[in-house]
């Protein structure tokens, strides 16, 4: 009966053992124990393909002559660490397998045993497959962001071809006009006819304006092409600076159509100081201002909010507040494309947001909008705070 009993017992732990095995051995994972030297002692049969060596003789050898020599400082930084700190350190490195090829691992290296000598279980996840979807997905998102470059550009182009055919063509039709009264002109002053004073000032007159309209036409494509350059190439000074003074700066040179239309009040709530090209973020600031006047509803005066704040972790926060038409829905996803423009014909190039938009771009920060019809918009700048001053003097 006794023995029966044991027997029974006896089988149920030869069971519990198979399964314990079993789990162990076929463990979606490799598991290899190591002393603290670093030499194995004993690797699970899932852990074979990684060490591409019969796991009989991988004990016995250093775990770091199977790691790809490009990762060995990774591999002994985690083990060390491992080791003297006795906490799990995990760290992706490449395994170099017996026949020379390489695989992704993920591994985590745990203390297990601290008794006659430490003994730390390594454990060994194969992510090679996707290590390469990750690649793969990276090669396909730099191939979208060159087609949808190409495309931005393709729009900006003719964009620009359209903005600046208008003037020009305007600019040369004004100097053929002038041109020819010039001519006619100078042929009474050599003919033999009388000279009519009063008739030829005219003439002179209406030479002048159209000299002057070809001069403003110039000045526009000028504006136009600057306008551009800035958006190619955004300036790279960067000055540790205080929003706040940015804006009071700014404040100072407001634009007649700004002022005219409304009013603007500065909510100073204390933003981190920021590390910026000035003179840009400023530009930034009066493109703002400039819309938000502008969108003020006919026969009013308009209230515009500056207000500085902190953003969530830590971004130096600025938003243009105005009270004034709002921005449909449908309109609202397209104001950040070059030359898209609401405004009547040579009142407005539509270049003001995009080229803001890649202004606090290339510092970092995001240009963001909210806006309801009827009730106004706010326009959001958030930039990185500038790293904390090197206080010590020199
Ligand atoms: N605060 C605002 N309220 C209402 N509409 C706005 C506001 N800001 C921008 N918009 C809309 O977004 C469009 C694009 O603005 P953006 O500043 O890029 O160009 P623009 O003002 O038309 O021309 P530019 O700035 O080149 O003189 C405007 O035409 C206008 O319709
Ligand atoms: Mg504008």
């Amino acid at each position: 009966m006794q023995n029966e009993e044991l027997r029974r017992v006896l089988g149920d732990l030869e069971k519990a053992n198979q399964r314990y095995v079993n789990l162990y051995e076929f463990a979606p994972v490799g598991y290899a124990t190591v002393s603290g030297d670093g030499t194995i002692t004993e690797v699970n049969l899932s852990g074979e393909p990684m060490f591409g060596v019969d796991r009989r003789l991988l004990r016995g050898t250093k775990f770091a002559a199977h790691v790809d020599p490009d990762d060995g400082d990774r591999w002994h930084l985690a083990f060390q660490k491992a080791l003297t700190d006795k906490e799990k350190q995990s760290v992706a490195i490449r395994m170099r397998r017996a026949d020379g090829t390489t695989t992704h691992s993920w591994i985590e290296i745990m203390p297990v045993s601290e008794e006659a000598e430490p003994l730390l279980r390594v454990t060994l996840a194969d992510i090679t497959e996707y290590k390469r979807v990750e690649g793969d997905l990276r090669a396909l998102q730099a191939q979208l962001a060159v087609s949808s470059r190409l495309a931005a550009l393709g729009t900006l182009v003719t964009g620009v071809a359209h903005e600046i055919n208008n003037p020009l063509a305007a600019a040369l039709s004004d100097i053929e006009l002038a041109m020819n009264a010039v001519q006619e002109v100078r042929g009474r002053l050599q003919g033999a006819g009388p000279l009519n004073r009063e008739l030829e000032a005219r003439s002179l007159d209406e030479v002048v304006e159209e000299l002057q309209e070809a001069e403003d036409a110039g000045r526009r494509i000028g504006h136009i092409v600057k306008d551009l350059k800035t958006f190619g190439r955004p300036d790279q000074t960067r000055v540790r600076s205080r929003l706040i003074d940015i804006v009071n700066l700014g404040m100072r040179w407001l634009p007649v159509s700004v002022t005219r239309e409304a009013t603007v009040t500065v909510e100073n709530g204390g933003a981190p100081d920021v590390a910026v090209s000035p003179g840009q973020i400023e530009q930034v600031v009066a493109n703002l201002l400039t819309n938000a006047a502008k969108a003020t509803p006919k026969g009013k005066k308009g209230e515009i909010v500056i207000r500085l704040g902190t953003g969530p972790s830590g971004m130096a926060r600025l938003d243009v507040i105005d009270q004034g038409t709002g921005i449909a829905p449908t309109v609202l996803n397209r104001i950040f494309d070059p030359f898209f423009t609401t405004r009547p014909a040579g009142e407005g190039t539509g270049l003001g947001l995009p080229i803001s938009h890649a202004i606090v771009t290339a510092h970092g920060g995001t240009l963001t909008v909210a806006s309801e019809v009827g009730k106004g918009s706010k326009f959001r700048v958030e930039l990185p705070a500038a790293p904390v001053e090197d206080v010590s003097t020199g």
